[in-house]
């Protein structure tokens, strides 16, 4: 076995980040596993990293540190007290590292956990050859999924989240925000049995790729009054169910807008801003449960987002940005920087 190991890390606090060639190759614990990184996808999070935003500069305090938490591996070892992992098995990661025994863990609310730690940035991640990782926070792949499906359990799997916490079975659905996570909203809704699918964005050729993944009807908020149209299609009431992925306070308060009384706003999408609402007119008048999404429940959001991967709707190229060798990871950052859609994947 190798000793030293190519990667991507973040060498001292500052923006930037490092290739190297001399990482050692990570050594397990008794309750780890070692996974040879098959590939990985680029996150907004390790943009923020990259830039020594805020968000990175409060929780990365060590280093240098291998970033990258978006991964499917092969693993390659196991430690000596892990009994439901194998060498050969395909895995990807909970990036949501629980401890098991704070209140939220124990209420079987893990990706909730108050002691939280996070993958490839509170530990080393899997912008590398090989990557370590705790064996009860990996999940293992069914063999119908390709490594770049793999990887997007994690980033896209919170509106996958979003959905299950819509109930949409047999409603009609506003999805607002056709980017990677809103596509993947659209494709849920569909295969969980939504009756009606609206999909909102501000680019025509989101909204194409929103109604080959099963959207009914798309708006174009530019153009088009998304209000007036949610309310003449459902006969002045509105949907049932409303799903933001835009993290725009304008769409949050048109989504809340078309929510019939007694329906749901679920934000998938995380506003960099406050946000301003009426809430007396738009939410207590009309009685509307508002939630929030954090991250995906564990595994039933894997299992879930495992069904909707295997449907045919699911169509994988219209999630892939980019390709790129670990070594030209500038190129893939640049290629997000510059608003191109899709993931951009990693490969060792
Ligand atoms: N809750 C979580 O756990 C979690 C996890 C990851 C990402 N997110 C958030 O999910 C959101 C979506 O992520 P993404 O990667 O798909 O982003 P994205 O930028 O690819 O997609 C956002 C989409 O919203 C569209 N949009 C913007 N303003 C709009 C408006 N007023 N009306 C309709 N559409 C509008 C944009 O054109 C774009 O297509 C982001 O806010 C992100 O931070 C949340
Ligand atoms: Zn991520
Ligand atoms: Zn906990």
């Amino acid at each position: 076995m190798q000793k030293t190991m190519r990667g991507i890390v973040k060498a001292a606090a500052g923006p930037g980040l490092e290739y190297r060639t001399d990482l050692p190759v990570p050594e397990i614990g008794e309750n780890e596993v070692l996974m040879k990184i098959r590939c990985a996808s680029i996150c907004g999070t390790d943009l923020g990293i990259y830039n020594w935003g805020d968000w990175a500069r409060r929780r990365m305090k060590v280093f240098p540190r291998i970033i990258g938490h978006e991964t499917t591996g092969e693993i390659v070892a196991v430690g000596a007290a892990v009994k439901d992992r194998f060498v050969g098995q395909r895995v990807s990661v909970e990036t949501h590292m629980w401890d098991g025994t704070c209140p939220h863990c124990l209420a079987g609310r893990r990706h909730v956990c108050q002691n939280m730690t996070l993958y490839g940035i509170q530990t080393d991640g899997a912008f590398a050859e090989y990557s370590k990782v705790r064996a009860d926070v990996t999940y293992v792949l069914a063999d119908e999924l390709s490594d770049e499906q793999g990887c997007i359990f994690e980033p896209m799997g919170s509106g996958v989240h979003g959905v299950e916490e819509a109930q949409v079975k047999g409603k009609t659905v506003l999805v607002a925000g056709c980017g990677a996570i809103g596509l993947t909203v659209v494709a849920a809704c569909r295969v969980f049995g939504a009756k009606t699918i609206i999909a909102s964005d501000l680019y025509d050729e989101k909204l194409e790729a929103a109604r080959a993944m099963g959207a009914d009807v798309t708006v174009n908020v530019r153009r088009e009054n998304l209000v007036e149209i949610v309310l003449r299609l459902t006969k002045g009431l509105g949907v049932e169910a409303a799903i933001d992925v835009t993290g725009s306070p304008a769409s949050l308060n048109s989504s809340l807008k078309c929510v019939m009384a007694m329906g749901c706003l679920v934000s998938v999408g995380l506003p960099g801003e406050p946000v301003t609402m009426d809430m007396t007119e738009d939410l207590f008048y009309r009685q509307i449960h508002l939630s929030g999404i954090c991250g995906r429940r564990i595994w039933e959001t894997w299992d879930d987002f495992t069904t909707v991967m295997k449907d045919p709707i699911y169509d994988m190229k219209r999630v892939i940005g980019g390709q790129f060798a670990l070594e030209d990871y500038e190129a893939g950052f640049a290629r997000m920087r510059s608003g191109a859609p899709g993931k951009m994947f990693l490969y060792p």
